[in-house]
């Protein structure tokens, strides 16, 4: 904390002190403030009891977490399974029983996963990956910094202390979720989300316990449906703003991918929205309470951004031009909260030029119409994926043992 300027103290003062009133409730506050009312009939599943997700986390994989903690074999653990990376990869011998049951259970695909949509989305995630990876990498990243629970859940666990290999780690997900075999046996997917979600049970079992955590038990049904918001609902919702001409198929296709994909991560079915109608109405009401601007989000989103303009190539994305980008992905609001510098040069020139892009891009304006700047900013987003798509390599999901050090 000690390299959070005053200035951004100050904003972030100023920011809660604006908005925080209403969005900030204490969860005691906030389950007398709100009834969960978002209907189980637009959910995957098509019923379910309707209980608040708030209060649901994940009945299979936290007693597991927590057994593998409190025997303290999980060094052991994690190093049988650094080796475990291929969606039809059987096993390693040696896990605890308990361990080996939930993870053969937790690796199948749910009965209504359907193939044919999912090679559907990969061959999507493929034509529109432009797209994809800057909003779930860099627009997904900069809305989960001001996630007011998931930022300190985040800060507060080990990977908070080591942000460039917690994005190393987030971007595997990430990736395998876009990959072309996403879910077929030579993938990845299943393999990350079932890891991820011993992870969460680790940090559930954890969090509480660090001197830091003032909250309930963290990453809550409703928590997880939070951050899935900010991965495909707004990159749909971004798409279309652009006017990306995206047909039924693949739209259905890439909610798909998300569906199995959140249902993987331990969403209960009754909680997955079933159609994007269903996901935008479950956004509109999960994500406004859920999002402010927080000390530990700001001193985030200021590390993430400083990496991604240091480490892109050497001067080919200056740290406005980052700025610039990430306030144009997640709108005044959110970069606010987060406290991302305003940009006289770079901000207007972003506004401007990105929809020209993207309409170019879609063959929809001629190359004369598009600015010179757009090239600079297309070239900054090329930077940007690749960067989060090359962190991962090489690093393994691995369940941690305590909570960030200092
Ligand atoms: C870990 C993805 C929801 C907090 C991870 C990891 C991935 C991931 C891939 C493993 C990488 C690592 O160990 O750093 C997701 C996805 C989510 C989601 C796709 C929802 C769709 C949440 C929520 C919270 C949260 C709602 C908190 C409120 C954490 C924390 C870690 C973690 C604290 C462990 C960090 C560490 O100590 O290393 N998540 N996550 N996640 N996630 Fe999530």
């Amino acid at each position: 904390m000690a390299n959070l300027s005053r200035r951004k103290m100050l904003l972030s003062g100023g920011a809660l002190g604006a908005i925080g009133a209403l969005s900030v409730a204490s969860p005691a506050q906030a389950r007398t403030l709100m009834n969960w009312t978002w209907a189980p009939s637009g959910s995957v599943a098509g019923a379910g009891a309707g209980a608040d997700p708030r209060w649901v986390w994940d009945e299979e994989a936290d007693p597991v977490a927590a057994a593998l903690l409190d025997s303290g074999v999980v060094p052991q653990v994690n190093a049988l399974l650094k080796n475990w990376t291929r969606n039809d990869q059987p096993l390693p011998d040696g896990l605890p029983d308990y361990l080996h049951a939930f993870m053969e259970k937790a690796r199948q695909l749910p009965a209504w996963a359907d193939q044919a949509k999912l090679n559907q989305a990969a061959d999507f995630n493929k034509r529109r990956g432009l797209y994809l990876n800057l909003l779930n990498g860099v627009g997904g990243g900069m809305l989960s910094t001001a996630i007011v629970k998931e930022a300190q859940a985040v800060y507060y666990s080990k990977g908070g202390a080591d942000m460039e290999d917690r994005v190393a780690k987030t971007s595997m997900l990430g990736f395998a979720v876009g990959a072309l075999d996403a879910y077929q046996p030579a993938g990845t997917c299943i393999v990350q989300a079932v890891k991820t979600r011993l992870v969460h049970a680790a940090v559930r079992h954890l969090l509480p316990q660090s001197p830091y955590w003032t909250g309930d038990v963290p990453i809550s049904q409703n928590d997880m449906l939070v951050t899935w918001h900010t991965l495909p609902t707004f990159a749909m919702r971004k798409m279309l703003e652009w006017k990306v001409p995206i047909n039924a198929a693949d739209s259905a296709a890439y909610l798909h991918v998300w569906q199995v994909t959140a249902h993987m991560l331990g969403i209960r079915d009754e909680y997955i929205p079933a159609s994007w109608d269903a996901a935008n109405a479950q956004s509109d009401q999960v994500l406004p309470p859920a999002m402010a601007s927080t000390r530990e989000g700001i001193e985030l989103t200021d590390i993430l951004l400083g990496q991604l303009a240091e480490q892109t190539s050497p001067g080919s994305i200056s740290r406005p031009l980052c700025n610039a980008l990430a306030r144009y992905l997640v709108g005044d609001q959110v970069a606010d909260w987060d406290a991302i510098p305003r940009e006289p040069v770079w901000d207007p020139a972003v506004s401007a030029a990105w929809p020209v892009l993207v309409a170019f891009r879609e063959g929809l304006v001629p190359l004369p119409l598009v600015p010179e700047a757009a090239w600079v900013i297309d070239e900054a987003a090329r930077q940007y994926i690749l960067f989060y798509l090359t962190k991962g390599q090489g690093t393994v999901i691995d369940i941690p043992t305590i909570n960030r050090p200092s």
